[in-house]
C-alpha cells in the first residue's frame, strides 16, 4: 500500500461540514485503492486566531510543509471581520499559500449536463462549458509593495496597495496555464487590463513572450471587463484562461454561477516543489454555517484534484470524480442546486451518498 500523509485544515464556518465528508471520501478510496492516508488536522484562520491568537501558526506551517498535501475547507467569518488587519483570518490563508510557494491556482468550471437546469443562464448558453482558470496565486495586489493606510496631502485618509508583477513570476504561471491549455483544448486566453496597468502592460509582453515555446497553443488576449461580460454572454468560446491574482478571484467566482453554484467549484495549488494546496473556491459561508446545509461536492472534488495533481494517483481521482456524477445522477442535490423532481439532501446526506456510489452498501438481508 501506498501511504500519505495530508494537513486537513477545516477551519470556520462550513469548513469542518465540508472536510468531514471529503475526509471520508478520501478514506473509502484510499481502502479500494490500497492506499491509506494519514491524516493530521491543524488550525488556521478564524479557529487559529481563537486559539492561538494568530492566523497562520507557525505548527500549522510546517505540518503543512512536511505533509504530502494540503486540504483546506474554508477560512473567515463575521466574529473577526473588525480585526485589525495582521489579526484576520484571510491573512492566515494569504501566508499559507505563500509559505508553500503555490503560485499557480488552478480552478475549473464544468457545466455538468445533470446540472444544466441549476445554471442562472439560458440552457443554449451554459450547456457544454468546459473551462479552466489559472490564476496566479502568489503576487500581484495581494502582496505588492507598498501598501498600507496614510493621509495625504489634504489630511485625508487612505489606504493603499500595489499591483506589482516581475517577469519570473509571469513566465513561471504562463508555463503552467500554457501546458495546462495543451492537454485541454490547447486555447489559451489571457485577461488583463493592459490598456490602462503597467503591470498589465508587462503581463501581456511577457505571455506573449512564453507564447513562442507552445506553437501548438492558440493565444488570445482580453481585458478583463470584457472577459467579465464575455463569461456571461458566450462562456463557451473559452477552454483555458489566464490572469492574475485578483482578476482571477473575481472571474472564478462569476464562472462557478455558470455551473450552477459556487459549492460545486474545486480548486489546486501548485508550486515548483513541495505539497500542493487544495480547496473549494467558496468561502466559508457563515449564513448557512452550522446548518447541514453546505454542498461539499467542491471539497470533494479537491480531494480529487489533491489525488490526482498532487500525488499522481490519477485513478483513484477518476474514482472519486465518477461517484460525484452517480450521486447527481441519482437525484441527490442540497439547496443550492436542488430543483424540482429531485432529492434534497443536506451536507451530511449528500456525503454518505457519495460514498453509496464510491461503494455501494449491500443491504441486509
Ligand atoms: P462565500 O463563498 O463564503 O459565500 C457566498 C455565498 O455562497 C453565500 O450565500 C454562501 O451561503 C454560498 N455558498 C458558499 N459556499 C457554499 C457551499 N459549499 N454550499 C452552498 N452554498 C455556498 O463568500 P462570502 O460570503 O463573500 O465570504 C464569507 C467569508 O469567507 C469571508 O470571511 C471571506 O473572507 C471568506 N472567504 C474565504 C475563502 C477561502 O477560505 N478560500 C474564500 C472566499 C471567501
Ligand atoms: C479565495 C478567497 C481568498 C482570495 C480570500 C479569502 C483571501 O476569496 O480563495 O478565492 O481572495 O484568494
Ligand atoms: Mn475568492
Amino acid at each position: 500500500t501506498r501511504h500519505y500523509i495530508i494537513t486537513l485544515l477545516p477551519d470556520d464556518g462550513i469548513g469542518p461540514e465540508v472536510i468531514s465528508v471529503a475526509k471520508n471520501v478520501l478514506q473509502l478510496t484510499g481502502s479500494l485503492e490500497g492506499i491509506e492516508f494519514g491524516f493530521k488536522e491543524m488550525p488556521v484562520g478564524g479557529a487559529a486566531l481563537d486559539l492561538t491568537g494568530v492566523p497562520l501558526p507557525e505548527e500549522t506551517l510546517l505540518a503543512a510543509k512536511q505533509s504530502d498535501a494540503v486540504l483546506l475547507g474554508a477560512i473567515g467569518g463575521y466574529k473577526w471581520d473588525k480585526n485589525q488587519k495582521h489579526f484576520k483570518p484571510e491573512i492566515g490563508l494569504l501566508q499559507l499559500r505563500e509559505g508553500l510557494k503555490v503560485f499557480a491556482n488552478l480552478r475549473p468550471a464544468c457545466v455538468l449536463p445533470q446540472l444544466v437546469d441549476a445554471s442562472t443562464l439560458k440552457k443554449e448558453v451554459a450547456e457544454g462549458v468546459d473551462l479552466m482558470v489559472v490564476r496566479e496565486l502568489t503576487g500581484g495586489i495581494y502582496f505588492g509593495k507598498p501598501r498600507g493606510f496614510g493621509t495625504n496631502e489634504n489630511g485625508d485618509e487612505i489606504g493603499f496597495n500595489t499591483e506589482v508583477y516581475a517577469t519570473y513570476e509571469i513566465d513561471r504561471i504562463a508555463r503552467v496555464a500554457f501546458e495546462t491549455a495543451r492537454k485541454r483544448g490547447r486555447k489559451l486566453c489571457s485577461v488583463d487590463k493592459a490598456n490602462v496597468l503597467e503591470a498589465s502592460m508587462l503581463w501581456r509582453q511577457r505571455v506573449m513572450a512564453i507564447s513562442s515555446e507552445y506553437p501548438d497553443v492558440e493565444l488570445s488576449h482580453m481585458y478583463v471587463d470584457n472577459a467579465a461580460m464575455q463569461l456571461v454572454c458566450n462562456p463557451k468560446q473559452f477552454d483555458t484562461i489566464i490572469t492574475n491574482n485578483i482578476f482571477g478571484d473575481i472571474l472564478s467566482d462569476e464562472a462557478s454561477m455558470i455551473t450552477g453554484s459556487i459549492g460545486l467549484l474545486p480548486s489546486a495549488s501548485l508550486g515548483e516543489a513541495g505539497p500542493g494546496l487544495f480547496e473549494p473556491i467558496h468561502g466559508s459561508a457563515p449564513d448557512i454555517a452550522g446548518q447541514d446545509k453546505a454542498n461539499p461536492l467542491a471539497t470533494v472534488l479537491s480531494a480529487a484534484m489533491l489525488l490526482k495533481y498532487g500525488l499522481g494517483e490519477e485513478k483513484a481521482s477518476q474514482r472519486i470524480e465518477t461517484a460525484v456524477l452517480d450521486t447527481l445522477n441519482r437525484g441527490f442535490r442540497t439547496g443550492d442546486i436542488y430543483s424540482e423532481g429531485n432529492k434534497l439532501v443536506g451536507c451530511k446526506d449528500m456525503g454518505e451518498e457519495v460514498l453509496n456510489s464510491i461503494s455501494p452498501k449491500i443491504p441486509a438481508a
